[in-house]
């Protein structure tokens, strides 16, 4: 992975004077933009977000933040996670679990469907969360940072585009625990630069913060595809536009639509929970 390598050949001995916060700023600097560039993310900024990508990266959220926030609270007292540790404020779960549940329905959890990216992303973080819960440092900084950066912007996007005359089903861009997000963020950068580490301990969670955006960009590439196939598939079997979700509604269409993304999409993976 050369962002990756890119990020421990940045760490030089002249840099461990620096904050950390700015540091994990400056290493995931290019990631960002790869980030901010990805197809998701540009359907986004114009403003074209659909129904299917929103149920379709809520679903994938939904993973991402159940794991990260089981592996903070089991983690909530380890010296790295405790000045960070925020759940009142920041945590997601609650309001990906709702948004789930105006779109999909009272049996949302059937109807989860990730990609493989997001069982690797997820996968990586119950690792660290049981072997080396420092680094749910940069994973929960990618995370909630970047949700209080453009969130607001996003939610507001979000809405406009998929025309919705409410907020409900946009639980998960609301932090009402939160009243400035700048001075929040001032705040979590101040807890994060008081945590103690060695360098070699702050070069792992560097390159930690990395590999946390390159996970990132890889779920979003995975749904864009997850997407396409179940579309162009829908498209085939009933020879026009899945308008309102990320599967037909119909018993027969769900049926025939469902066997065609599976055989079409084995090699790629995309599961159901
Ligand atoms: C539509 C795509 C995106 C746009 C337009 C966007 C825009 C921004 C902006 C304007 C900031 C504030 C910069 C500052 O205060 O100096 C920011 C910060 C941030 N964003 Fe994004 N962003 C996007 C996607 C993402 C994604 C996908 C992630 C990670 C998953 C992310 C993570 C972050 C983080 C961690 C920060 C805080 C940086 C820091 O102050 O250390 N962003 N973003």
């Amino acid at each position: 992975m050369e962002t990756m390598k890119s990020a421990r050949k940045n760490v030089t001995a002249g840099d461990m004077g620096r904050d950390l916060s700015e540091q994990l700023k400056a290493v995931t600097q290019h990631s960002h933009v790869r980030a901010e560039n990805t197809q998701l993310m540009l359907s986004y900024q114009k403003g074209q977000i659909t129904l299917p990508q929103y149920k379709a990266l809520l679903c994938s959220l939904y993973m991402i933040y159940k794991a990260l926030e089981e592996e903070m609270d089991r983690n909530s007292s380890h010296p790295a996670v405790a000045p960070i540790y925020f759940p009142q404020e920041l945590a997601r779960l609650e309001t990906l679990e709702k948004d789930l549940e105006h779109f999909f329905g009272s049996d949302w959890r059937k109807k989860v469907v990730v990609p493989a990216a997001t069982l690797r992303y997820e996968q990586r973080l119950r690792k660290i969360g049981e072997e080396s819960p420092e680094l749910l440092l940069p994973h929960a900084y990618t995370r909630y940072l970047g949700d209080l950066s453009g969130g607001q912007v996003l939610g507001k996007i979000t809405q406009k585009s998929l025309g919705l005359s409410t907020t409900d089903g946009l639980s998960f861009f609301s932090f009402p625990g939160v009243s400035s997000p700048h001075r929040f963020k001032q705040l979590y950068r101040s807890r994060m630069n008081s945590v103690e580490l060695t360098a070699d301990e702050r070069a792992a969670l560097l390159e930690e913060g990395v590999a946390a955006f390159e996970f990132n960009i890889q779920v979003f590439d995975d749904l864009q595809k997850m997407l396409s196939v179940s579309t162009e598939t829908a498209d085939q079997s009933e020879g026009n536009v899945v308008k309102t979700g990320l599967f037909p509604s119909t018993p027969i269409m769900q049926f025939t639509v469902g066997l065609c993304v599976a055989l079409t999409t084995i090699g790629m993976g995309i599961y159901t929970f």
